[in-house]
């Protein structure tokens, strides 16, 4: 466990908030307009982002620097045009040009290398992809209605489309991917897991929050809990992750019941997936299974009280389309876990946007 990489928690909130203060004075320094237009055109840069990811313009460059015609033959685009692209993605930090003229990553490029751990490539591809965009072309109907706009604009449940699409399918997979390997290693580094003894990842997907819980914690065994049809997919990643002989698959729906008998339940972007009273159903199946004194610990993105940049805001407004969720604030997160018999004892913050919120049965 690579927990060595991950910076001190109040360093990160430091620069956080250094940050704020100089987007604060250049909005103060520059016309209102200007910063704005800044922040509509972000859709164009995002969709530049998009192009060069669906190209795989940083694994052709990640051997070495390339001229533009070398660039263009491998990732299979108008030279002209892909120069056009390079430029305005240069001059938002994303590559760089050497003195010569050849193209070469930089650590934004290098990001969007499909091999790096740290890739958000798949990201890049979800957001920027038609669908996507179609969905988000149905903002103001969501804001206007309070409703989720996916299910009645794709006539089924957004979850069900990505089946019905498996293309759409796997480049949503592979954005969950990235988020998570984002996640896992400022969550386990965050938290000391090892006071318990058997813990379940509830919604838990193919296991890769629980592999990175059991790497860092060798005194502990593991319960993996989703729908049969996505546990099936789980075997090979936890053996990758070593992990594989400590932890227990087990098949099924969170709304019917949890597996019983341990001392912690983690579900880690589970609960933001899902309105008020679905997300209470399942933090009751999880007290019904849980021992005495056992711990509940969601992962998640918390609202801050005050407005301020945060990636949580716009996953709320994902959430709301896609579902009719939401993402919460530390208050709202309390009320739902006192009216499934748990009390919110704590959260923990993590050098990423996402927390721990902690949790005891009553
Ligand atoms: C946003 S994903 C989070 C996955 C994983 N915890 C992570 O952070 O990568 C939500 C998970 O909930 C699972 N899920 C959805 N409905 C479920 C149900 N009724 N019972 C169990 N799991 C369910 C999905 O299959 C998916 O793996």
């Amino acid at each position: 466990m690579t927990t060595s990489k991950v910076p001190p928690v109040g360093l990160a909130r430091a620069v956080e908030r250094f940050r704020s203060v100089l987007d604060r004075l250049h909005r103060r320094s520059a016309p209102p307009s200007a910063v704005m237009l800044e922040k509509i055109l972000g859709a164009w840069v995002a969709q530049g982002i998009t192009v060069a990811a669906d190209l795989k313009v940083a694994d052709a460059l990640a051997d070495g620097p390339l001229p533009i015609g070398e660039l263009a033959r491998r990732v299979g685009a108008d030279p002209d045009a892909l120069a056009r692209l390079m430029r305005a993605l240069i001059g938002e930090g994303v590559f760089t040009q050497r003195r010569d003229g050849r193209y070469a990553l930089n650590a934004l490029g290098a990001a969007l290398r499909t091999d790096s751990p740290m890739s958000v490539a798949g990201m890049a591809r979800m957001v920027g992809h038609p669908a996507h965009r179609e969905h988000w072309s149905q903002l103001l109907e969501a804001i206007r209605t309070g409703e989720a706009t996916v299910p009645k604009l794709r006539g089924m449940p957004g979850f069900e489309y990505l089946v019905a699409n498996p293309e759409l399918g796997e480049i949503f997979n592979d954005a969950m991917t990235n988020l998570s390997e984002a996640a896992v290693v400022p969550l386990t580094a965050a938290y000391d897991f090892s006071p318990y003894a058997r813990i379940v990842d509830v919604g838990g997907g193919h296991g890769r929050f629980l592999a990175a819980i059991l790497a860092a914690t060798p005194s502990a065994r593991g319960v993996l809990y989703d729908l049969p049809q996505v546990v099936e997919g789980a075997p090979d990643l936890l053996a990758r992750h070593g992990v594989a002989d400590r932890v227990e698959i087990v098949g099924g729906s969170f709304f019917d019941s949890v597996p019983a008998g341990a001392d912690a339940y983690v579900a880690k972007n589970v609960i933001h997936d899902w309105p008020d009273h679905q997300a209470l159903t399942i933090l009751r199946n999880i007290r019904a299974a849980a021992n005495a004194g056992a711990v509940a610990l969601l992962a998640e993105f918390v609202i801050p009280e005050r407005p301020r940049q945060f990636i949580g805001n716009w996953t709320d407004m994902e959430m709301l389309m896609a579902t009719g969720a939401r993402e919460r604030t530390e208050a709202e997160y309390r009320e739902l876990f006192e009216q499934a018999g748990f009390r919110l004892s704590r959260v923990v913050p993590t050098v990423a946007p996402i927390s721990l919120i902690e949790s005891r049965a009553v």
